[in-house]
């Protein structure tokens, strides 16, 4: 026998069992996001690698070190998105969106892909639900955008979610604070873990993340971008902070937030689910007025979010109901090929139903018509057919010519 070949590492088969949750994700997420005017995106699952470089940051994690790129035959550079914001700016940019009434609203879900360290909830192919409005710096958007997040997970029935909301400043507030955060830790590099002090000067924010325990000393004392703001950033955050009051959204000020994509500035924000463990980000986001220049594109203010699937799924866990059929037939060795022409009929009418296909005997089919999760069993045979009701067990004779039409009227 020759070697069996596995699904790659990280990566996983959604299974049919796993279908009714992801469904249910994905139908909410329509529903909640196009009630509130977000217009369906779909953009390719690679992209030139230079869009990512450019607009997610050369100097991320994301970036530097999970990528999946490749060279195509024709020599160009392609990267598998890791994230789908950028490929909507894009997008926007290409089409002349801006032409458009803004803020343009936009949704999408699909793979994504991150060469992360496998472990629960974090994969290096997932799926994501995002939300995005380009086109208005009003705090409204924010705030529309943050209880959409909000609303969504909560429709969902995810239990134990934490919002964690913060806010970055201007582009400019924020280069003068790293300015700032990076001589406190020149300052202070001799009790800064390896890993940290090397990042100083691409990423000192990443030292507020450290496990350290001598960095996490130091970043006590630090200072801190959210006690920095000051003017139209302060007043931004504090108008975002009161439309959620208002719409009874429960928050909590994460003054170090850190987000693994550069291109945020001002609000920022991160739900959690703690029931999670380590992988307890079921989702993120915030705004990101500078990405769409960066991109080749006009000045254009924007926000937005977005939440993995499988960590809201595994948050979930067997709240998600099972697929089921709703008939399943048992036919004597006779009367197989009228429990096909019945299966059929029924599937017609809408009605979901299955039978054995592999010659089982009739206490297998039993067993499986058990396993099928069906309400009702039909038993075909002898010219005549007896209908189960599976949950209370009661039987009775039907004649086969009214079966159908019974079947589909109840
Ligand atoms: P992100 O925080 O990098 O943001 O990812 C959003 C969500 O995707 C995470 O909260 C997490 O639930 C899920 N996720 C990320 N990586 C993995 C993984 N390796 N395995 C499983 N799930 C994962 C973004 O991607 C931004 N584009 C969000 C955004 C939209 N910001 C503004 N607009």
């Amino acid at each position: 026998m020759s070697e069996k070949i596995k699904a790659p590492r990280g990566t996983f088969d959604a299974l049919p069992g796993a279908q009714p949750a992801r469904r249910r994700i994905e139908d909410t997420a329509r529903a909640v996001l196009e009630r509130a005017g977000y217009g369906r995106i779909e953009t390719p699952a690679f992209e030139e690698t230079e869009l990512f470089t450019r607009g997610v940051g050369e100097a991320t994690e994301v970036v530097q070190k999970q990528m999946f790129t490749f060279t195509d035959q024709g020599g160009r550079s392609l990267t598998l998105r890791p994230e789908g914001t950028a490929s909507v700016c894009r997008a926007y940019i290409e089409h002349g969106m801006h032409k458009l009434p803004q803020p343009v609203k936009l949704w999408y879900t699909g793979p994504f892909f991150r060469h992360e360290r496998p472990q629960a909830g974090r994969f290096r192919q997932f799926t994501q639900v995002g939300a995005e409005a380009i086109g208005s710096d009003s705090p409204l958007v924010d705030a529309e955008l943050i209880v959409l997040a909000w609303e969504l997970v909560s429709e969902l029935g995810v239990e134990g979610v934490e919002l964690r909301l913060g806010s970055l400043g201007s582009v400019e507030a924020r280069a003068a604070y790293l300015e700032e955060l990076r001589s406190y830790l020149h300052g202070h590099e001799q009790q800064l873990a390896k890993e940290v002090r090397e990042r100083i000067e691409l990423n000192p924010l990443r030292a507020f993340d450290s496990a350290d325990e001598g960095t996490q000393a130091v970043m006590a004392g630090a200072p801190r971008l959210l006690d920095r703001l000051e003017g139209p950033d302060a007043e931004n955050f504090a108008a975002v902070r009161a439309l959620l009051d208002k719409a009874g959204v429960p928050y909590e000020v994460d003054p170090t937030m850190v987000r693994g994509l550069d291109y945020y500035a001002r609000t920022v924000f991160e739900l959690h689910c703690e029931g999670l463990g380590a992988q307890s980000q079921v989702g993120g986001g915030g705004r990101y007025d500078g990405l769409i220049s960066q991109l080749g594109g006009p000045a254009t203010p924007a926000a937005g979010w977005a939440l993995g699937v499988e960590r809201i799924a595994l948050a979930l866990g067997e709240l998600a109901p099972g697929a089921a059929v709703s008939v399943f037939i048992v036919a004597a060795e006779d009367s197989r090929e009228a429990a096909l022409a019945l299966a059929i009929e029924l599937r017609r009418a809408g009605i979901a139903a299955d039978l054995d296909l592999a010659s089982r005997s009739a206490k297998g089919q039993m067993k499986q018509a058990d396993r099928s999760g069906a309400e009702r069993t039909v038993i075909l045979g002898d010219g005549e057919a007896q209908l189960r009701d599976m949950r209370s067990g009661e039987q009775r004779t039907v004649p086969v010519e009214t079966l159908a039409e019974e079947l589909t009227a109840s």
